[in-house]
């Protein structure tokens, strides 16, 4: 399998300075860089929090070349996704649980040139999506109730990955697989292992003092 991909989530980062933020998991002496930037959209009404929108992910295009991985944790994604993909977010990803045509906001998206992504919370099973993964370049799995950063890490949700896992390995299904949701040095690996490409996170890179450093450890320890 290709090279495991790490993304961290800014959720954790310091908001006042996020272009410093981006920039400390960027290339430095102990990493080549990161492979997405994870930047967490939330509408206090899908989820109970709020974060931040388009005027913020717009000023971070403008700051990094790092391609950024949007997350919507939106309601009435059909009518914000496609905009992400328009400013330039290279994936953008959204709740299958926040709208009833799932695949018509995966075409928008692709039609505005991003690549799109479906979500799924840890309850939400798989099966009602497999016919329609064929939209869609990236299944995010969340292995934690979206909403926070620093949540306990539910390992039950690596039976959806193994599952989606074994379509990909036999040639039914091209789809990058991201994990969301208490990624830390303890939880990598199970992770890696049940077939994870890309793996979200938050608390475990901007919890220290040397991000750069943490996404190494992610990186070595996900390198099956
Ligand atoms: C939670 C977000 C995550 C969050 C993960 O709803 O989608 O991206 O930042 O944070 P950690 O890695 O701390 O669990
Ligand atoms: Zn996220």
């Amino acid at each position: 399998r290709p090279a495991p991909m790490i993304a961290p989530s800014i959720l954790s980062a310091d908001f006042a300075n996020l272009a410093a933020e981006v920039a400390a998991v960027g290339p430095s002496d102990v990493d080549p860089g990161v492979d997405w930037v994870h930047v967490d959209v939330m509408d206090n009404h899908f989820v109970p929090n709020l974060t931040l929108g388009m005027p913020v992910v717009e000023s971070l295009l403008k700051a990094t070349d790092i391609p950024l991985d949007c997350h919507l944790m939106i309601e009435d994604p059909g009518r914000w996704a496609p905009a992400y993909a328009e400013a330039g977010a290279y994936n953008v990803t959204f709740h299958a649980e926040a709208t009833d045509d799932p695949i018509s906001v995966g075409r928008d998206i692709r039609a505005a040139g991003g690549k799109a992504g479906l979500a799924i919370k840890p309850g939400t099973p798989l099966e009602p999506y497999l016919e329609i993964l064929r939209e869609f370049d990236t299944l995010l799995v969340m292995s934690v109730e979206p909403g926070f950063g620093g949540q306990k890490f539910m390992p039950e949700v690596l039976d959806k990955v193994r599952a989606i896992r074994t379509k990909i390995d036999s040639g039914d299904l091209r789809l990058l697989v991201e994990i969301d949701g208490g990624i830390s040095a303890s939880t990598i690996e199970e992770a890696a292992e049940a077939g994870v490409d890309c793996f979200v996170a938050g608390s475990a890179v901007y919890g220290g003092d040397d991000p750069a450093a943490r996404v190494a450890d992610l990186r070595r320890l996900a390198t099956q």
